[in-house]
C-alpha cells in the first residue's frame, strides 16, 4: 500500500471525460435546475443561456456531468414537469439554438449532458390532449390518455380510488364540447399533468422519436421522470387500501395497480437499445421510487437503465443503524445485478440536507417541505452535518448526485411566505403541506450585486431569496479555504484521483457502532462521528476532513478521510 501523502490535484474534466469508460458507473454528477441556476435575461427565471454562461464554475468544481430538470415548452404548472412539447425549448429558457450552444460549450470543457424526459404524462396543453378532448370517448385519439366514464348513477363519481401523489383525487371530469359533463381522465400528479396511456403503440413510438431527437443533438442521455408509474394494471382498478397508497410506497405489499408494473421493463429494454445504437457511451437513470432495492435493481439489469436513484439512502435516517444496513442493502442488490449504486441526498423534490439535518423532518421523498410555521431547523448544525455527510457519501463507491446549491452549503428557505408558493402540492393540499419550492430558489452567485446575489443583475426572481443567501454567495466561497464550496471541490478530486468511485468497499469494523460507521474504499479510512463526544482517531495522513482539522480526533458530526 502506497504511503506518500496525496494532495488533491485538479485536472481538467475534458481529460476525465476522454478516458473513462462507463462512465456513469463512478461520475459525479450535478443537477441543474434551470429556473433557478443562473438568469441571463433578468426577467427572474434561469434560462439556457444562463447555464452557458456559468458551466465554467461546474468544471471548476470537478463533476463529470450535468442532469438538467426540464426546459422544454412547457405551461409550467409544474415547473415544467408537465410538457406541452418534447421537441422544443420552452421559450422562457431560450430556444433550441441556445440549447445546442450549452451543449456545445459542456462537452468544450469536458462535461457529459443528461436531459430530463417526462413520460409518464405530458401536459393538458400538449396537442395529444388537446386532440384527445375534441375526440369522442372510446376514439383513437382517447387512447393516448386513461379516459374512462365516471362511476354512480349519472358518471358523477371517480372510475377508481386513486390519489393524486399532489393530494386529491388522481381523476378529474371533463366537459364536452357542447357543455355537458364528460369522461374522465387519470393524473397521478397535477390535473394538468394526464398520464399516457402506455399501452398505445402510438405512445411507444412517439416517445422513441423524443429521445432520437434528443440524442441527435448531441445529448449523453436522460433522467427518466417517474418511470415506476408509467404501466397501469389493466382495468384500472382500485386500490384495496388507498389511503395507504397515497403514502407511496409499502415495503412488502404487492404492487398496487398505479405503481410498478412488469409491462414497463420492455419500454426501458427498447430505450436502452436506441441509446446503445449511438456513438459514446449514452446512459439513463431512472427516477424509480420502487423498494426494496432488490426490486429497484431490476430496473439496472444490463439491458435496462444504467442508474436508478438510490431512494433508500435518501429516505434513511441520518443514524448508523439505519445507514449500516442501507449500504449493505445497496451494495447486495446493485451487485447482483453488476449496476452501480447512486448515492443522493438532495434534489429539488426533497428539503435541502443542509436544513433537513438541522431538524427533524420524516422521510424526506414525501415533499412535505418546511414552511414559516413550522418548527424552523438549525442551519448551523445542519449545515456541519450536511458537510459531514457528503464527505461521507463521496467516497462510496458509485455514482453520486449533487443538486446545484449543494456545494454552497444552501439551507432550504423555510420561512418562504404563502403568496410565493407555487408547487402544485401547496395548492392540492390547501396548504397542509406546503411543499417543494424552499429547495428551488435562485442561486447567490455574487453577494450583493442585486437583490438575488448575481443570480441576475436585475434582482427579480421567481421565488425570493431568503436574507441569509447573500452569505452563501458563490463568490465568497471560491478559492477560500475551509469554504463548503472547496471542501466539494476538494473532495471530488480526490475522489478522482484516488478511484474512489470505482473502487471497493469494506467496513472498518472498528469505528461501526452506534455512534460511529467507517469503512475502507482502495485503502482510505472513511470515519463519520454521528455522536456527541470525540472519537480518537488512529494517527494517518489526514486527506480531507469535513470541518475541523483534526487533531487526533474527530469531532461529533464530523467526516473524515484517512489514508492508512
Ligand atoms: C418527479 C419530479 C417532480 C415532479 C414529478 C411529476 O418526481 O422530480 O419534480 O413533480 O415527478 O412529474
Ligand atoms: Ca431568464
Amino acid at each position: 500500500m502506497a504511503t506518500q501523502p496525496v494532495e488533491a490535484t485538479f485536472p481538467d474534466a475534458k481529460h476525465r471525460a476522454s478516458t473513462s469508460t462507463q462512465w456513469w458507473r463512478s461520475a459525479v454528477i450535478y443537477q441543474v435546475y434551470p429556473r433557478s441556476f443562473a438568469d441571463s435575461n433578468g426577467d427572474g427565471i434561469g434560462d439556457l443561456p444562463g447555464i452557458t454562461s456559468r458551466l465554467e464554475a461546474l468544471a471548476y468544481l470537478g463533476i463529470d456531468a450535468i442532469w438538467l430538470s426540464p426546459f422544454m415548452r412547457s405551461p409550467q404548472k409544474d415547473a415544467g414537469y408537465d410538457v406541452s412539447d418534447y421537441q422544443d425549448v420552452d421559450p422562457l429558457f431560450g430556444s433550441l439554438d441556445d440549447f445546442d450552444a450549452m451543449v456545445a460549450r459542456a462537452h468544450e470543457l469536458g462535461l457529459r449532458v443528461l436531459v430530463d424526459l417526462v413520460p409518464n404524462h405530458t401536459s393538458d396543453q400538449h396537442a395529444w390532449f388537446k386532440l384527445a378532448l375534441e375526440s369522442a370517448p372510446g376514439s383513437p385519439q382517447r387512447q393516448f390518455y386513461h379516459f374512462k366514464d365516471g362511476r354512480g348513477p349519472n358518471g358523477e363519481l371517480p372510475p377508481n380510488n386513486w390519489l393524486s401523489m399532489f393530494g386529491g383525487p388522481a381523476w378529474t371530469r371533463i366537459t364536452n364540447p357542447d357543455g355537458t359533463a364528460g369522461q374522465w381522465y387519470c393524473h397521478l400528479f397535477d390535473s394538468s399533468q394526464p398520464d399516457l396511456n402506455w399501452e398505445n403503440p402510438e405512445v411507444r413510438q412517439a416517445f422513441e422519436e423524443i429521445l432520437r431527437f434528443w440524442l441527435n443533438r448531441g445529448v449523453d442521455g436522460f433522467r427518466v421522470d417517474q418511470p415506476h408509474a408509467m404501466g397501469k394494471a389493466a382495468g384500472l382498478p382500485d386500490h384495496p387500501d388507498i389511503e395507504r397508497a397515497g403514502a407511496g410506497f409499502i415495503e412488502g405489499e404487492p404492487s398496487p395497480p398505479m405503481w410498478f408494473q412488469e409491462s414497463v421493463h420492455e419500454i426501458f429494454r427498447g430505450w436502452r437499445k436506441i441509446l446503445d445504437s449511438y456513438p459514446g457511451e449514452r446512459a439513463m437513470c431512472g427516477e424509480a421510487y420502487v423498494l426494496p432495492l432488490e426490486f429497484m435493481a431490476l430496473w439496472v439489469r444490463p439491458d435496462e437503465f444504467h442508474q436508478t436513484f438510490n431512494f433508500r439512502y435518501l429516505d434513511c435516517d441520518w443514524q448508523p443503524a439505519m445507514l449500516r444496513q442501507t449500504i449493505n442493502e445497496s451494495f447486495a442488490a446493485f451487485d447482483s445485478v453488476g449496476a452501480p449504486s447512486t448515492w443522493v441526498l438532495s434534489n429539488h423534490d426533497v428539503v435541502r440536507h443542509a436544513s433537513r439535518l438541522g431538524g427533524d423532518y420524516g422521510r424526506p421523498t414525501a415533499s412535505n417541505g418546511i414552511g414559516p410555521d413550522d418548527p424552523q431547523p438549525d442551519n448551523e448544525l445542519g449545515l456541519r452535518r450536511a458537510r459531514g455527510a457528503t464527505l461521507f457519501t463521496l467516497a462510496l463507491p458509485g455514482s453520486m448526485y449533487l443538486y446545484q446549491g449543494e456545494e454552497l452549503g444552501l439551507p432550504e428557505h423555510t420561512s418562504l411566505e404563502p403568496q410565493y408558493r407555487q408547487d402544485p402540492t401547496f395548492f392540492r393540499t390547501k396548504g397542509i403541506r406546503v411543499g417543494r419550492d424552499g429547495a428551488r430558489v435562485p442561486l447567490p452567485w455574487q453577494a450583493g450585486t442585486s437583490a438575488t446575489n448575481g443570480f441576475n443583475d436585475t434582482g427579480a426572481g421567481w421565488l425570493p431569496q431568503p436574507d441569509v443567501y447573500r452569505q452563501y454567495s458563490r463568490d465568497l466561497q471560491q478559492g477560500v479555504t475551509g469554504s463548503t464550496l472547496e471542501l466539494y471541490r476538494t473532495a471530488i478530486a480526490l475522489r478522482n484521483q484516488l478511484g474512489l468511485g470505482h473502487g471497493s468497499f469494506e467496513w472498518a469494523e472498528e469505528f461501526v457502532g452506534e455512534t460511529s460507521l467507517g469503512f475502507i474504499n482502495n485503502g482510505i479510512l472513511v470515519v463519520h462521528n454521528f455522536g456527541s463526544e470525540p472519537i480518537a482517531l488512529p494517527s494517518k495522513k489526514v486527506l480531507a476532513a469535513s470541518f475541523t482539522e483534526t487533531d487526533g480526533k474527530l469531532e461529533p458530526n464530523d467526516t473524515v478521510w484517512l489514508r492508512l
